[in-house]
């Protein structure tokens, strides 16, 4: 399957984040003179204490001109709900309040519960184009596809709608596929895959599989590899644990170290750290549909059923990741490093039932 890359769009600087700088006063003038009441000391002293100065407030700007992608995730969205329309204000206000342009949106699969009558359906601009602030959701938005996708023949239509419409936010260039964020340097690699096995021919399948063991085997040039799709290999809600999935691509991602995993299907949010799997797995699946129970609490780092979205953002060295519901909290804050060790920043594993926190604990 050929490698579909994609432009990505934003360079993931902090749009609120600007450097203002004065224009530096001179001192000196062509002939020699020195400033108001200066000597000549002054005219040497002073672009050196310029330098310094500047040096001194730029360097932490300097900093935050590293690489740094933001990354949004949520799966099981378009249902035309009063909860995706929460999920899509909360993603905007989020954005506005942090300072961030994100560089890309995850969809993770069940894109669409309602009916599309092909790709000039009204519903394409209700759910999608205006419920994600065109303006403070200037990105692409990357789609995988879910198992309600393929009902009515939805699937199709969704590939049309991006094959036809490359000025929208909405990708779908393929089935399974690869962006690299930013496109020169990445930092961040995408993996799109889609996990429903019963969708496709044994040889599509089969191939699908073979890409990703091929791209997961190339030269690692990006720092962070993520794969998503819309099932999980491991969730503590209604659906629970796909072993099929846990087989089929579960050496490729051990193999090649991937950093995380992201899938929704699950209508919850969750954080999971299984061991002898070196990723951290992630489950985005509040959008905006009817949420799911947490089936168990012996597990999960974190795990909630409700409505919300992942951020996730990437420095050279470090990933954050903050659980958002849709009111604009964030029950659940980790950090992964290069290594893989994970560190629970803020919040505590509560699940909605019990409401019992659960003991958090390194990665192992
Ligand atoms: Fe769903
Ligand atoms: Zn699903």
């Amino acid at each position: 399957m050929a490698n579909a890359r994609e432009p990505t769009g934003m360079n993931g600087f902090l749009p609120g984040r600007r450097t203002h700088t004065r224009p530096v006063e001179r001192f000196s003038s062509p002939g020699g003179k020195t400033g108001p009441g200066g000597s000549r000391r002054c005219v040497v002293g002073k672009p050196m204490a310029v330098f310094v100065l500047a040096f001194l407030f730029l360097a932490p700007v300097l900093r935050a001109a590293e690489a740094v992608v933001h990354l949004l995730a949520l799966g099981d969205w378009g249902a035309n709900t009063p909860a995706q329309a929460a999920v899509a204000a909360a993603m905007k206000n989020y954005v506005e309040r942090h300072h961030i342009g994100p560089d890309a949106v995850l969809l993770l699969g069940d894109n669409f519960y309602v009916d599309l009558d092909g790709v000039n359906d009204e519903d394409w601009k209700q759910l999608f184009e205006r419920m994600y602030d065109p303006r403070r959701l200037a990105a692409p938005f990357y789609a995988v596809l879910g198992n309600h996708d393929y009902d009515d023949n939805r699937a199709q239509v969704e590939l049309d709608y991006a094959k036809k419409n490359p000025e929208s936010r909405f990708k779908l260039p393929h089935f399974w596929y690869r962006v690299d964020l930013p496109r020169n340097d990445p930092l961040v690699t995408l993996i799109a895959l889609d996990s429903n096995a019963n969708k496709h021919s044994k040889e599509q399948w089969t191939a699908q599989t073979r890409w990703l063991e091929r791209e997961l085997s190339k030269p690692r040039t990006a720092r962070w590899t993520i794969c998503f799709a819309h099932h999980p290999l491991f969730s503590d809600s209604e659906h629970g644990d796909d072993e099929n999935l846990q087989k089929v691509w579960g050496p490729a991602f051990k193999k090649h170290r991937v950093d995380f995993y992201l899938a929704g299907h699950d209508h919850a949010l969750e954080h999971l750290q299984i061991p002898d799997w070196p990723m951290s797995f992630v489950v985005s699946g509040g959008g905006g549909y009817e949420t799911y129970e947490i089936e168990r609490q012996d597990r999960a780092k974190f795990a909630c059923g409700e409505h919300g979205f992942v951020h996730l953002l990437f420095t050279t060295d470090r990933a954050r990741v903050s659980f958002v519901d849709k009111t604009g909290s964030t029950p659940h804050i980790f950090e992964r490093n290069r290594r893989g060790d994970v560190r629970i920043v803020s919040g505590s594993a509560l699940t909605r039932e019990a409401n019992l926190p659960v003991p958090v604990s390194s990665a192992p």
